[in-house]
């Protein structure tokens, strides 16, 4: 059960202070007295009273003192008072009570309905004021909350805010990065199209020089042969022995397993081997007899005139000296200088070998044809003194073994 609002009834007139506290317990209320102002500040402090019905005149300290000294007291100020006077009471005299912290007046005398309600009202209002006040510190701390609230979100917006900021920091710097990579990416692969033309520009080039130097070395080939020609067209009888020649000691060459180039040096030196051929004169080139030591002398010196017409050409291998030397022999007993063994050039050893094959086996104006036979016992005989044992080994093989045709 709620407990009842309690009063502290003040009054010096006992038969007031009676009559008061009857009526007010009447109305439902618990009453308190004091018969002057010192016991009503005790009371007032022992018991902290709802309300405070204080006479006006007291013995002692008068009405408006004790109220004062309750609404001074912050732990008393809630107390409500409400000062009982005689009519007499001016209005400066209420005015001061109300400047002393009053909460209301009862004029008297008064009857007993009209204290009550009167009383009911004051309390209705002490009530009121205690829920305004309770409300106000609800108010006060929800208001403290949101304040705190506001501040936490304050913080976390700040710190979101904070966070997108970065966030959005990265990904420009990352969208910046992105395009950086893009354009390297756009700038390579440029380079990369570039380089592909120029790859296809430096092919195609590397292409037309292939094409040109092959027609170069057809045109060197077919030079040579018409050179050759012409040289034959003076001797009829050894028409078409350096063509055979030159097929002769390319197939031994390749027989030997020589390069590729070595071959094509064969080949070529074979053509001209005997260009020098152009510088005597044709009787003693269709002589049917026997030469004579003076004609052999001259006959001795073609290697060196084919030298001569070839050493300015600009051959990719030592042409020239192949041919100057086609007409040594390993014991030095050849011509025109009498290098011995290794001095010799390769391909000169194997020029040399093939022309003996080829000019043995062939018809001479003074001899009939030997035969391929004779010719390849004639090289066997001479292997080691004349010829390279190499050259003769490739050459018996590739005619013996392996039933090579001799060029036609
Ligand atoms: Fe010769």
């Amino acid at each position: 059960m709620e407990s009842a609002i309690r009063i502290l009834v003040v009054d010096d007139d006992p038969d007031v202070l009676r009559g008061t506290c009857r009526v007010l317990e009447h109305a439902g209320y618990a009453t308190l007295t004091a018969a002057n102002g010192a016991l009503a500040l005790q009371q007032v402090t022992a018991e902290h009273p709802d309300l405070v019905l204080l006479d006006w005149d007291l013995p002692d300290i008068d009405g408006i003192e004790v109220c004062r000294r309750i609404k001074r007291d912050v732990a008393l100020a809630d107390i409500f008072v409400v000062m009982a006077s005689a009519a007499r009471v001016s209005g400066d005299d209420q005015l001061q009570g109300l400047e002393e912290g009053a909460d209301g007046f009862i004029a008297r005398p008064i009857g007993n309905r009209e204290l009550a309600a009167r009383v009911a009202a004051f309390v209705r209002i002490r009530q009121l004021t205690r829920n305004i006040a309770t409300d106000a510190v609800t108010l006060q701390a929800r208001s403290d909350e949101l304040e705190h609230a506001n501040a936490l979100l304050a913080a976390r917006t700040s710190a979101l805010e904070e966070a997108n900021q970065s966030f959005l920091n990265a990904s420009v710097a990352s969208l910046n990065l992105l395009e950086d990579a893009l354009q390297a990416s756009q700038k390579l692969e440029q380079s990369n199209r570039d380089l592909l033309v120029e790859a296809d520009l430096r092919i195609q080039a590397q292409a037309d020089v292939g094409a040109y130097v092959a027609r170069l070395e057809k045109a060197t080939e077919a030079t040579l042969k018409a050179v050759a020609q012409m040289v034959e067209l003076r001797d009829p009888y050894t028409a078409g022995h350096e063509r055979r020649v030159g097929e002769l000691a390319a197939a031994i060459g390749a027989e030997m397993g020589l390069s590729d180039a070595s071959v094509r040096c064969l080949l070529l030196a074979g053509y001209v081997h005997d260009i020098g051929k152009i510088s005597l004169p044709a009787e003693i080139l269709s002589k049917p007899t026997r030469l004579s030591a003076m004609e052999m002398e001259l006959i001795k010196g073609h290697p060196q005139a084919a030298f001569e017409v070839l050493k300015n050409i600009d051959f990719p291998w030592p042409l020239a000296e192949v041919v100057l030397q086609h007409h040594e022999r390993l014991d030095g007993s050849g011509y025109p200088r009498g290098l011995q063994g290794d001095d010799i050039l390769l391909e000169a050893r194997v020029l040399m070998v093939a022309d003996v094959l080829e000019a043995m086996s062939s018809h001479r104006p003074y001899r009939p044809g030997l035969g391929l036979a004779a010719a390849l016992a004639e090289i066997e005989t001479h292997i080691g003194r004349f010829y390279d044992q190499r050259v003769v080994m490739a050459c018996l093989s590739l005619f013996r073994d392996k039933a090579h045709p001799m060029p036609s």
